[in-house]
């Protein structure tokens, strides 16, 4: 089974290209070798690699500098992904993608179900919602994996500026009244991997959207001193300790971009489908923090 992979060098990307060659012929693009908004260069890479499966980890994820760079982020975000909806349908391929959270407004006071009815607050969400529904318009074969605050080993993240800061710092505030949970780009790898043999083994899951995200509920607050804390018990020299780490609002930290309170998602219909449990946010997020702290070390 072939598989096309875009955008193979992001914090997902990366961790896909590590992985997707276990369940198939994967040929992979960094945004350098396949530039998404190039609709030609696209359309010929499917034609080339003839997949069965397509797996779009290319995305605008700036959330910030989105909201002025709104035509970009509807190029990527939205553009591009609705004509590699086509491209998919045309090719008979199923297409694997990612969203995100921020398609919610975040006002609901409980978890987030695949049916509520999104409402973006800033350009970067907006864009996202306008991937998704130009999937679901194509009509391609498509799983759409909606996420939340992705951390990984690679690339700049929370969790990497929550160390440098605490090794800068004595004390640090961290907003504690938006609430989610950190997803790491291995489960998300581990799930489409699943999903994929879904596909080879004629079970495909239904075409549709899936929340993933670890089980459980937190806050950046949370996260951070979780990190902390893990960090100090592994003889990291910090200056800020997981108690000098302090709840402050939203409303103190202002930013560019809105974002939404509530990025609770709930996973009970990919739980229906997948193979195996969905770990606890503090395991899936402590692995990623070994791995981060152990190349810290090294350097
Ligand atoms: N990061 C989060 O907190 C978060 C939360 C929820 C959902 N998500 C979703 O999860 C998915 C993966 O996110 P991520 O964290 O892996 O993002 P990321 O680390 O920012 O990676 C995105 C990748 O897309 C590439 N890219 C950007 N524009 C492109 C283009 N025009 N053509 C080809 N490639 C392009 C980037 O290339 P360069 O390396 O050259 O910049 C980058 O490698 C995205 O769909 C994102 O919306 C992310």
């Amino acid at each position: 089974m072939k598989i096309l992979l875009l955008g193979a060098n992001g914090q997902v990307g990366k961790e896909l290209t590590r992985h997707l060659s276990s369940v198939g012929e994967l040929v992979a693009f960094a945004r350098a070798d396949l530039d998404i908004t190039n609709h030609a260069a696209v359309a010929q890479a499917v034609a080339d690699v003839a997949p069965h499966i397509i797996v779009n980890a290319a995305a605008y994820t700036g959330v910030d500098k989105a909201e002025d760079e709104q035509a970009l982020a509807y190029a990527i975000n939205a553009e591009a992904v609705a004509h590699l909806a086509q491209c998919a349908r045309t090719a008979k391929a199923w297409l694997i993608h990612y969203s995100t959270d921020y398609v919610f407004d975040g006002s609901k006071s409980s978890a987030y179900l695949e049916t509520d009815a999104t409402n973006p607050v800033n350009v970067y969400g907006a864009s996202k919602n306008a991937g998704e529904e130009a999937i679901c318009e194509a009509a391609c074969q498509h799983l759409i994996f909606r996420t939340t605050w992705v951390i990984g080993k690679d690339g700049h993240n929370f969790a990497k500026t929550m160390l440098r800061l605490a090794c800068e710092r004595d004390a640090l505030n961290v907003v504690s009244d938006q609430h989610g949970v950190p997803t790491s780009p291995s489960l998300i790898t581990s799930v489409t991997i699943d999903a994929v043999k879904a596909i080879q083994n004629n079970a495909a899951w239904p075409s549709g959207i899936y929340h993933l995200v670890p089980d459980g509920t937190s806050s950046w607050h949370e996260v951070a001193q979780t990190l902390i804390g893990f960090a100090a018990s592994q003889q990291v020299a910090l200056n800020a300790q997981a108690a000098d780490i302090h709840p402050i609002s939203t409303a103190d930290y202002p930013t560019a971009a809105q974002r939404p309170m509530n990025s609770q998602l709930d996973t009970g219909k990919l739980s229906a489908h997948l193979s195996f449990d969905l770990p606890h946010w503090k395991d899936d997020f402590l692995a990623v923090a070994r791995d981060i702290i152990e190349e810290l070390k090294a350097a």
